[in-house]
């Protein structure tokens, strides 16, 4: 459960029983309750609606003394994922937590909203809904419109795979020859032909990567993954850079593919490494984390509404830089953004591209000082295992 979602309890908790407010250095509860900007409520074991906040008020569009008279399935119909939820909650599940729900109701129509559950073991049978509009259901968003673009560039890349490539050889080829036989002033413009169809066939080689090829899926132990990735950096780009990790150890193993989730994660500490030494970084630091992370569930976007996979394994990679420049930040994952004079703007394009093939999420948070890539994804399932 998040600190949140047991301070929002904690709070809730004293008002529904009126309960003495307690001498804690926190003015009021029902105030700090009552100014809090996402909605809260409280349901009965008979789903009536005993406790809502004036932001639950203005999300589900009803006054208290409305919803007084209500109970949730008045207000959703009984097909609604959220009766699931909360059932789950009530045979014992502790918090849960779902995202991009439709709440399609007699009363009300919205969809992307996230919510988060968790029992009430003071009082029996009552669970605490916190709902919003969230910000995983936003980068879930970003990261549809980033694997489209990836998408557009397979076609691509396929194209200049075949129409570029070999051409491109046989130019490099023809300008070597020349090499050997021009004088030596024009010696220069046979080595800038060589030079530039090289550089050429590394990007056509980099796009090549967003071919549509079938990987394999592994149960991967993402730790032996970051350290790889660390030992890459630390002896080559990101050297002399101070790496911190905090690993929860008995994380279980990822179901990915390593070659691919060591691709991303060197895309990201390359980028944490190229913001650091470009920012001029006082004690720069870059920052390793996994978490194990309860009732993540998201709708996969490949799939029909109902499908949903649980992404319990948090990967971070965080650094101390300079932060994300705000005039890019609306293209991130799309492909061919850069602010970097030598950047080919591939690297995220790629990351959300992987990710997204893993079924997983990625988000972004930034600002000067700290900026955090954060990436959800899935665990292996039972049934996964032989
Ligand atoms: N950790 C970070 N801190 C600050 N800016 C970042 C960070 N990660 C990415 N960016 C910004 O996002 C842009 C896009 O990153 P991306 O990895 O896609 O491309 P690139 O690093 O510029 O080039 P490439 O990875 O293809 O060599 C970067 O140019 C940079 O401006
Ligand atoms: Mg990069």
């Amino acid at each position: 459960m998040s600190g949140v979602t047991k301070a929002v309890r904690r709070t809730v908790l004293s008002v529904v029983r009126r309960t003495p407010v307690p001498p804690t250095p926190v003015p009021d509860q029902a105030a700090i309750l009552a100014s809090l900007p996402v909605a809260v409520v409280v349901l009965s074991d008979e789903n009536r609606f005993t406790y809502a906040n004036p932001a639950a008020e203005q999300f589900l569009g009803l006054s208290v003394a409305q919803l007084a008279q209500l109970s949730l399935a008045d207000v959703l119909p009984e097909d609604s994922p959220l009766f699931l939820m909360i059932g789950q909650l009530r045979v014992g599940v502790n918090s849960i937590a779902d995202h991009d729900l439709a709440f399609e109701g007699p009363r009300m129509s919205k969809t992307g909203i996230s919510v988060q559950g968790t029992t009430m073991p003071e009082l029996p049978g009552s669970v605490l809904l916190v709902l919003q509009d969230s910000s995983t259901v936003r980068a879930l968003d970003r990261q549809i419109a980033a694997r489209n673009a990836a998408r557009s560039i397979t076609g691509m890349a396929a194209i200049l795979a075949h129409e570029v490539k070999n051409p491109l050889s046989g130019i490099r080829g023809a300008a070597q020859l020349l090499e050997a036989s021009v004088a030596e002033t024009d010696r220069e413009l046979t080595v800038l032909i060589r030079d530039e169809a090289d550089r050429i066939r590394a990007l056509v080689d980099r796009m090549e990567v967003f071919g549509e090829k079938p990987v394999t899926m592994d149960a991967v132990n993402i730790h032996r993954v970051l350290e790889h990735v660390r030992r890459l950096a630390r002896n080559g780009f990101a050297e002399g850079l101070r790496f911190s990790e905090s690993y929860d150890p008995s994380l279980p193993p990822v179901w990915g593919n390593r070659d691919q989730l060591v691709q991303v994660l060197l895309n990201l500490v390359k980028n944490a490494s190229d913001s650091l030494l470009s920012g001029g970084t006082q004690e720069a630091e870059i920052t390793l984390m996994t978490r194990y992370q309860h009732g993540l569930r998201l709708a996969t976007p490949t799939s029909d509404s109902d499908t949903r996979v649980d992404l319990p394994l948090l990967v971070v990679v965080r650094d101390n830089g300079p932060g994300i420049s705000e005039d890019i930040r609306p293209h991130l994952f799309e492909p061919f953004v850069s602010s970097r004079p030598s950047g080919q703007g591939l690297g995220l394009a790629l990351v959300a591209k992987i990710i997204a093939d893993h079924g997983g999420l990625i988000e972004v948070e930034s600002r000067p000082g700290r900026t955090e890539f954060r990436l959800h994804l899935p665990m292996l399932a039972e049934e996964d295992e032989s």
